[in-house]
């Protein structure tokens, strides 16, 4: 017996670090998870682990950031397991510089992909969760409690120099999330935070250990954090070290759980002690 037993779960990006880990706990505690990551191969890959696990999941690969992928996620949900309980909107990458060098197209990916693609992701859920709340209301069945989590980060909560964008669409999202909460109270739907601080990924690790860039719609972004500056960033958080993904998936986790079902509208910081 899981936690998460029939519930049905959509969680992006999750062919790679932290999205991985949490489509991983997800699918342990029971939950049929849908898998989504930009890179086909990844995504197939966290599949195998959780089928290879015993857990039930499959593959929507494709960008978050495509207009009408937020239909296509939700109609995977619904076609291949009968319902969506869980949304966890995690993809994403950064993309850094001073303002002075920030073009718009910078600003406007790192926008699109971390706001307004969670933004289109639950418009489309909207109407499967009002169904199915009708429904259950209708045959005089209770109606779960349903669970959204978003993802952000310190830089959402505190800013960070060098990413103007990103601090901007983190922040963004603790208000989606906010507003959400209030919305979709009248559902049962939880709506819910979780903002990371140093968490070992693609994103954080040295630039030679991550493989330095990414491939977004063909254009190389670096990613990566400077050594020295990885150094110093853990001798500020109390605990003295990076988490690592499944820490910050047992983050995302708390909110999922049944324990959680009277908590709403808030963020948590998964950050070792450490907080801007
Ligand atoms: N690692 C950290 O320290 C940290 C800190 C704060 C917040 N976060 C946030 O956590 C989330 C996960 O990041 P991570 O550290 O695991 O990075 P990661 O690079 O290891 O994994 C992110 C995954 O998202 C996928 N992705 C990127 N753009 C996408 C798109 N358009 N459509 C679908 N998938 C896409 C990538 O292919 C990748 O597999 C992100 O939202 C990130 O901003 C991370």
């Amino acid at each position: 017996m899981g936690n998460l037993d029939n519930k049905v779960a959509i969680v992006s990006g999750s062919g790679r670090g932290i999205g991985r880990e949490i489509a991983l706990k997800l699918a342990a505690e029971g939950a049929r998870v849908v898998v989504n990551d930009l890179d086909a191969e990844p995504a197939k890959e966290t599949v195998a682990a959780i089928e290879a696990a015993g857990g039930a999941a499959v593959a929507c690969p494709g960008s978050v950031t495509d207009p009408d992928f937020g239909e296509l996620f939700v109609a995977k949900a619904v076609d291949t397991y009968g319902g969506l309980d869980i949304i966890v909107n995690n993809a994403g990458y950064t993309w850094d510089s001073v303002i002075q060098k920030m073009t718009d197209e910078q600003w406007d990916a790192i926008l699109d992909v971390h706001l307004k693609a969670p933004f289109r992701i639950l418009r489309a859920a909207q109407p499967v969760i009002a169904g199915s709340v009708k429904q259950a209301k209708a045959s005089g069945q209770p109606v779960p409690c349903r669970k959204v989590v978003n993802i952000s980060s310190l830089a959402g909560t505190g800013g960070n120099a060098g990413q103007a964008n990103y601090s901007a669409a983190k922040a963004g999202v603790t208000g989606l999330t906010k507003a959400l909460a209030k919305e979709w109270g009248r559902y049962n739907v939880t709506v819910n935070t979780v903002a990371f601080g140093l968490i070992k990924t693609r994103l954080t690790e040295a630039p030679a250990d991550s493989g330095g860039t990414i491939d977004v719609a063909g254009k190389q972004i670096q990613v990566g954090v400077n050594p020295n500056l990885l150094t110093a960033m853990e001798q500020m958080i109390p605990l003295g070290r990076s988490g690592t993904p499944a820490e910050a998936a047992g983050a995302v986790y708390l909110f999922c759980t049944p324990e959680s079902d009277y908590v709403s509208a808030q963020t948590l910081v998964c950050g070792g002690g450490f907080n801007l």
